[in-house]
């Protein structure tokens, strides 16, 4: 299955956009550190990695105005010198796997992990090497983000992403015409697992050649090594769930919070606490408000998917409906059928759920049924309260006025939350609706390590 000459460059599913090393800029904001030590890609006698790139943070101000283009500098100089790097290892690899992977996380994608990243850290009063420190973790997250969306395209049989093919069909489509298509199926799906290993190896590079003082590192690193596992154990309950059918909603909840509210938000924030060297209890607060906020936004998700329009999330819609995913939109829904012994949305539920070639008008009796039983009001009224408590935690914490101006809008839009008005600040309120485990756990270990 090696491709055709035309197709090393031209093929039609081939990644879009100029090579990547005529990318590669000399923008302010991103330089080589220390000067000149970026030796061309390939010359050590081990293909041994250049100087890491520490961005220039003199002017902070500079950096908050934008702060998805300053990580967006780093990563395309980053990433084109790993691009320069697999090219003199093999170019087909380069082309097919290196480019790709480089091509997903630079044109894609809102940055919202990134700023996570920096806004705490600004909320918090880092500045000067944390500031630097924070740009290059912010884009590790980025590659991190590639990798969990390449592979869970694949886990969940997602052919588009950000209104795109998604990767692993992008290489089937590339070498279409050249195997049998079951065999052009399953070669795009392991050429997916290897990008997506590819991206979380850049991840892990770069977090590792960030300089960073030892007690920094020590809880930076922690906070890495728990996020890592948490995504994994959260995709993995999510698959699980979905072959098994278990579809309880406390389970719903803990697998969002693991594939989702931690890595995408909690996580992140903790991440800034942590290099801007903030204490233990604005840490938690940080991490109490992105654990809140990261289930919302995962709920707002799983409603998106089934009632959200395909043209604006860039992705189909009715895939968690067709999959038989274990959402809490779903599980919600059938407790409340059960509940109240309505057999017709039992029964619709019952032929529709993981059912792959449910026609459209299948998915619009599901989005009746969801509505009928009240769970989609459920879902909403539940994001709204995860955000109005996240944003309690926010208030008691001490930031930074900037700093929590930002983050608060950037949760609000994370969350998709209808209220972006202020709650009252002072201490948080009760907690209806969260399982405790889910309160108190991940996050004070993760960022004490
Ligand atoms: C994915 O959840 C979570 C991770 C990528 C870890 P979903 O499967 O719901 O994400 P989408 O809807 O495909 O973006
Ligand atoms: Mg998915
Ligand atoms: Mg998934
Ligand atoms: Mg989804």
């Amino acid at each position: 299955m090696r491709p055709s000459k035309a197709k090393d460059h031209h093929a039609a599913g081939s990644p879009p956009g100029p090579p990547l090393a005529s990318r590669q800029t000399s923008a302010p904001g991103a330089h080589p550190h220390p000067a000149g030590s970026a030796a061309s890609p390939g010359s050590g006698p081990e293909g041994e990695a250049p100087g890491p790139f520490f961005p220039d943070v003199s002017d902070l101000r500079a950096l908050d105005a934008d702060v998805p283009a300053a990580v967006g500098r780093l990563l395309d100089q980053l990433l084109a010198e790993r691009a320069a790097q697999a090219a003199a290892l093999d170019p087909v690899f380069a082309h097919d796997l290196a480019e790709r992977v480089a091509r997903f996380t630079l044109d894609g994608g809102k940055r919202t992990r990134s700023q996570f990243v920096w806004w705490a850290l600004r909320a918090c009063g880092g500045e000067g090497r944390a500031a630097a420190a924070a740009l290059r973790v912010g884009a590790a997250l980025e590659l991190i983000q590639t990798c969990a969306l390449v592979h869970d395209d694949v886990m969940d049989g997602s052919r588009l992403r950000r209104g795109r093919p998604s990767l692993h069909a992008d290489v089937a489509a590339q070498y279409a015409g050249e195997a049998p298509s079951s065999q052009g199926t399953r070669f795009g799906e392991a050429a997916a697992i290897l990008a997506g290993d590819l991206a979380l190896a850049w991840a892990d590079d770069l977090l590792a050649d960030t300089e960073l003082a030892p007690d920094t590192a020590r809880r930076v690193r922690g906070v890495w090594r728990a996020m890592r596992m948490e995504m994994v154990a959260g995709q993995y309950l999510d698959v699980q769930g979905q072959a098994t059918s278990s579809r309880s909603s406390a389970r719903a909840i803990r697998a969002a919070c693991l594939k989702s509210a931690l890595y995408s938000v909690e996580r992140p924030l903790a991440l800034g606490a942590a290099l801007a060297g903030a204490d233990a209890a604005t840490t938690t607060a940080l991490c109490s408000a992105g654990r809140r906020v990261g289930i919302a936004f995962q709920l707002r998700d799983d409603l998106h998917d089934v009632f959200g329009s395909p043209r604006g999330a860039g992705k189909p819609s009715g895939c968690d409906i067709r999959s038989g995913k274990p959402t809490y939109l779903v599980a919600v829904a059938q407790a409340r059928a059960e509940t109240a012994g309505d057999r017709h949305a039992l029964a619709v539920l019952r032929r529709s759920l993981g059912r792959a070639d449910l026609p459209e008008t299948g998915l619009a009796e599901v989005r009746g049924v969801l509505v009928a039983t009240g769970a989609r009001a459920t879902v909403e009224a539940r994001i709204e309260r995860l955000v109005a408590q996240g944003m309690r935690h926010l208030d008691a914490a001490a930031l930074r006025t900037d700093g929590l101006r930002r983050l608060r809008d950037l949760l609000h839009s994370a969350a998709g939350a209808r209220s972006a008005g202020r709650t009252s600040c002072g201490a948080p309120r009760t907690e209806g609706g969260l399982p405790g485990s889910l309160l108190f756990t991940a996050c004070a270990e993760g960022a004490a390590r």
